[in-house]
């Protein structure tokens, strides 16, 4: 077994407070050990133990890798001409996912697992070393078993969003649509999927149809997350609350009664700012749900629509500049957050135990994913250079 001493660390943001809060804790002058993948030791580069191998960083910045926990990767095409129309006026509409389903289906496995790998690269370039992929694109039977197999090929958690929208050979019949995606498709889907979503908006599913098929991928032991309230205000964060998931993503549009339901349930509100940069829309006020004592994530939601971005330290910027957090509630949003709202302990933190997902920031502080918006900071993910 060798062991890798990881020393010289400026500031080491562990993101490992508990109770689990939105806070950093940051050492200075720290070190680390990495032992078979994980953090075996943290404290200061002057207690260091000896270790195999030393790797000095210089005094730079090192947070956890990013945990992305929503994204949807497996797609073909391009909207780049829907996003100019936006920027020109139009309003973003869920319609627009048919384009890429239309795209998706006529593409090959290959192709599909390309784009995937594409952009997995792109975004562990960025410092996410963890992320969830969902289907949604595909539609049929066939084409969402496809998807999520080739979403399992890159991670394990993969979620089946076969309710993205109602595709256009079921534009006349909904509830056929619901009993295939309730039926065959979520068999079909079920081997390769850890989670199960529903788009709940106007144009896609309502609070009826996404609490049938939630539950019926529960009983398939799938964990149910949402995407709710995105284009205005509704009842699907009430009902992720009402289900107890793990998770309730978008959350743009929020009543009192939904934030009080995400305070009371402990579901995790996971915020997309890319989304409101991309479609030109209001931030949700991050800054009253952490004070109302919700636990907050951010994502990326990496998409070719809403938001074609797969930078979270975008997100961070986004949540510091426009939603008033903090960058230490940025940052443990985007690592720890990300990691609980995929029921997940073992990532988003460096402390004992934890993966050693580490990334090394050209920076003295982690202060400097807000402060320095745009700028490429990310110089190693656990040890390789990007
Ligand atoms: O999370 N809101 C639904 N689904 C995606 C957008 C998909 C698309 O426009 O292609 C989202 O924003
Ligand atoms: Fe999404």
């Amino acid at each position: 077994m060798t062991s890798l001493l990881v020393t010289g660390i400026g500031e080491l943001a562990t993101c490992g407070t508990e109770p689990e809060v939105a806070s950093v804790d940051t050492r200075p002058d720290a070190a680390f050990v990495v032992e078979r993948g994980r953090v075996a030791w943290v404290g200061t580069s002057r207690e260091a133990p000896a270790a195999d191998q030393v790797h000095d960083v210089g005094g730079r910045a090192v947070i956890p890798g990013f945990v992305d926990s929503h994204s949807h990767l497996v797609f073909a095409g391009d909207r780049a001409e829907e996003f100019a129309a936006r920027m020109a006026g139009e309003r973003y509409a869920a319609g627009g996912i048919r384009t890429t389903v239309a795209a998706t289906r006529a593409a090959t496995d290959e192709q599909l697992v390309a784009t995937v790998a594409r952009h997995i690269t792109e975004m562990r370039r960025q410092g996410t070393t963890s992320v969830e992929i969902k289907s949604g694109y595909g539609l049929t039977v066939l084409d969402e078993a496809r998807g999520l197999a080739v979403a399992r090929q890159f991670t394990e958690d993969t979620t089946f969003l076969g309710a993205h929208v109602v595709p256009p050979e079921y534009a006349d019949d909904a509830p056929g649509y619901v009993a295939l995606v309730t039926g065959p498709m979520l068999d079909a889907a079920a081997p390769h999927a850890r989670w199960i979503d529903v788009f709940c908006e106007t144009g896609a599913f309502d609070e009826d149809q996404a609490r049938a098929i939630l539950l019926a991928g529960r009983e398939r032991g799938l964990g149910g997350r949402l995407h709710a309230n995105q284009l205005g205000p509704g009842p699907g964060v009430r009902l992720a609350c009402e289900l107890g998931l793990v998770a309730v993503d978008h959350c743009t549009y929020l009543a009192d009664d939904d934030v009080s339901a995400l305070r009371d349930s402990g579901t995790i509100a996971t915020l997309l700012p890319g989304v409101e940069f991309s479609t030109r829309s209001p931030y949700p006020d991050a800054r009253s749900l952490v004070d109302a004592g919700v636990r907050v994530a951010l994502a990326s939601d990496c998409n070719p629509g809403s938001c074609y971005t797969s930078s979270m330290p975008l997100c961070v910027a986004l949540a510091v500049r426009e939603m008033r957090m903090t960058p230490a509630e940025a940052l443990w949003s985007a690592t720890a957050g990300g990691a609980l709202a995929l029921g997940r302990d073992d990532v988003g933190r460096l402390t004992v135990g934890s993966r050693a997902d580490y990334v090394v920031l050209d920076a003295p502080s982690y202060l400097h994913l807000a402060y320095r918006p745009g700028v490429p900071l990310v110089a190693e993910v656990s040890g390789s250079p990007v």
